[in-house]
């Protein structure tokens, strides 16, 4: 399984900001927004990634991650010329993909709490699998709509009068004909190659499986000033009251295996005197 962040995108609910600045930049309390999506694939045991962003943006994340080899991953990128829509990422990562499935997240798209919703459809995947998340602004996203039996029977993006409230957050797991699907997709009434198409493609095969989401996970999607302080708050209170980072990318690197004792240590020597830095040398020494 690889997986693609995708982090490029307008970023125009952030203006002025984003006049500069790429949104998956901006901290999140106390590290970038792209480290949080980034964790999620690395505790899913993806080690092959793919970040596509804009041409101004992908030497910035070079220099955050470089090749990823430091912390157990290989990573590399591609340059999306214009925010041509989600799925547009299959089309960008054909060569990534080769004839793998591949896991897509949004790079504005945060998950917390019990994640074993991701873990198992990374495992047990046929065809494709998203999620269906209550919202009280279902207008904003692709919603799904269920029959009695739980089973889901339409897809719709951004619709004005929703079927439901619940929508699909920016997490997909696909096998390899979703290079295919997209490659085949038109550009919608808003001009991009929709998320939503490829999973309508999907359900039409009977091949999308749409599992809910429970009230125990958070998933946050930052694309706002006030989503972006709610996200900081969020994880500001769960960091402070536990001692323990969330999204802390080298020490899960070191927790899930993909670098041993030796790597990790020197990661943390190249790592500046800061807070992040004790905080991964205590991290070392209680293990
Ligand atoms: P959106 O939130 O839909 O768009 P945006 O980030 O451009 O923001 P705005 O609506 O304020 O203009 O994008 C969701 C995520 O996907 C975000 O992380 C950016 C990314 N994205 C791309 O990288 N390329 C794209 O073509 C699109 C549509 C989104």
């Amino acid at each position: 399984m690889k997986g693609i962040i995708l982090a490029g995108g307008a970023g125009t609910r952030l203006y002025p900001i984003s006049k500069i600045y790429s949104k998956q930049l901006t901290l999140i309390y106390d590290k970038p927004l792209i480290y949080y999506p980034l964790s999620i694939l690395m505790l899913s045991g993806i080690k092959e990634i793919l970040i596509i962003s804009n041409e101004e943006t992908i030497p910035q994340y070079k220099k955050l991650f470089g090749d990823g080899k430091h912390i157990g991953l290989s990573i590399e990128y591609v340059v999306q010329s214009a925010p041509n829509g989600i799925a547009e990422s299959f089309i960008l990562g054909d060569k990534f993909i080769g004839d793998d499935s591949v896991s897509l997240i949004l790079g504005d798209n945060i998950f917390y709490g019990k994640l074993d919703f991701i873990y198992n459809a990374i495992k047990n995947n046929k065809g494709a699998t998203v999620f269906g998340y209550q919202v009280t602004d279902p207008e904003r996203y692709g919603i799904v709509e269920f029959d009695e039996n739980g089973k889901a029977i339409s897809l719709e993006e951004k619709p004005k009068m929703p079927k439901s409230n619940y929508a699909v957050p920016g997490f997909y797991v696909y096998d390899n004909e979703v290079v295919n699907i997209s490659k085949n997709l038109k550009p919608s009434a808003r001009g991009e190659l929709e998320i939503t198409d490829v999973n309508i493609e999907y359900l039409k095969k009977g091949k999308l499986n749409v599992e809910k989401i429970g009230r125990g996970v958070a998933w946050l999607d930052t694309g706002t000033p006030e989503s972006l302080l709610q996200a900081s708050h969020f994880f500001g209170v769960i960091e402070d009251r536990q001692g323990l980072k969330v999204a802390c990318i080298e020490e899960i690197a070191y927790h899930m295996g993909f670098i041993d004792r030796k790597q990790f240590e020197k990661v943390i020597s190249e790592i500046p005197k800061s807070l992040y830095r004790e905080y991964l040398e205590k991290v070392l020494k209680n293990d």
